[in-house]
């Protein structure tokens, strides 16, 4: 039977983009299923660029982000790809045992949080599931002409997503497949610091980590990385500070035990959370006084220092007080 949307799900959904609808679905590696998503009347969605994602919103309420990787151009339809987490959150496992085609589902965005800036060439490094904001990049790069490498990761060919696609590309594609080669040092791969292209990765922490080292050999500028998910972060002691609405004057004390959006709703004030991980951009909030403690995956080494804005769903403060342009 088809999952239609709960009337907690629709009320969420208002503050969202509406409602999709799955109009196919096919697997395209192990554990990896492909989903095209349409408005229910086939109207035109939002446009995007290469690193976007978008929101999906669950029958039960249940959010989860997701790279669109189809065509940029289609103005009616929406592709992503999600891999089956079995001992993730449910949101994977509800999206691969029960949504099939003519299921409906909630959707927000589009958000990029990844954006592909011109540059001379491009290395992408992908392991396994993300591969998925790398696939309009590459299509992108090749469009333009922009010299482009891929090297693409993961512990099988098996599991990696769109290898039929990608042959076509030749030699600028390099596959590593752990059961055939050994587990992969990341650190061969890394690009001449001479001739630096810029670097986009996407993929397991460990992956990440180590491209993350290369940004100081090759400029932080020229190593950009999309996380899953929160960075260690956020595991850091949490203390007790205030948070001053800038609009109404009102403030309220943040516990150590609870998120600066949480403490927010004590006075009215409702910030749209998406990940609640500091993964997804949704809850971005100025910072117009006071000094954050930033725990989110999102911004650079340099934004955190110049802390324009914040994410209240994971981070806090150093200072006593933030005043926040809500
Ligand atoms: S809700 Fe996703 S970053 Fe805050």
């Amino acid at each position: 039977m088809a999952d239609t949307l709960t009337a907690a799900s629709a009320r969420r959904n208002a503050a969202h983009g509406g409602t999709l609808v799955v109009t196919a679905r096919r697997d395209v590696a192990q554990d990896v299923v492909e989903l095209t998503l349409a408005r229910p009347g086939g109207e035109r969605l939002p446009d995007w660029a290469p690193g976007a994602h978008i929101d999906i919103v669950l029958p039960d309420g249940t959010t989860r982000q997701y790279s669109l990787l189809g065509d940029r151009w289609d103005a009616h339809s929406f592709t992503i790809a999600v891999l089956r987490e079995r001992e993730g959150r449910g949101g994977s496992e509800h999206i691969h045992t029960r949504l099939t085609a003519g299921d409906t589902v909630g959707f927000g965005g589009p958000r990029n949080n990844f954006r592909l800036s011109p540059a001379p060439g491009y290395l992408f490094v992908a392991g396994g599931i993300g591969i998925t904001p790398l696939m309009p990049m590459v299509r992108q790069a090749e469009l333009l002409g922009d010299p482009w490498r891929l090297l693409y990761l993961g512990r099988s060919r098996a599991r990696l997503a769109y290898l039929d696609e990608l042959a076509q590309y030749g030699e600028r594609v390099t596959v590593h497949a752990a059961d055939e080669s050994g587990r992969a040092v990341i650190d061969d791969w890394m690009p001449d610091p001479a001739v630096p292209p810029v670097v986009y990765a996407c993929g397991p922490e460990r992956m990440l980590d180590a491209v993350d080292l290369w940004a100081a050999p090759l400029g932080r500028h020229r190593v950009r990385l999309e996380r899953f998910t929160a960075r260690g972060d956020a595991d850091r002691p949490a203390t007790v500070f205030e948070v001053e609405v800038a609009s109404s004057g009102a403030v309220v004390t943040v516990q150590k035990d609870e998120s600066i959006v949480d403490a927010l709703r004590r006075v009215d004030v409702d910030v749209i959370t998406s990940c609640a991980q500091g993964v997804c951009g949704t809850c971005e909030t100025g910072v117009l006084r006071g000094v954050p403690d930033h725990r989110d995956a999102l911004l650079s080494e340099a934004e955190r220092a110049e802390s324009r804005c914040l994410y209240p769903c994971i981070s806090r403060a150093v200072s006593d007080r933030l005043v926040l342009d809500l």
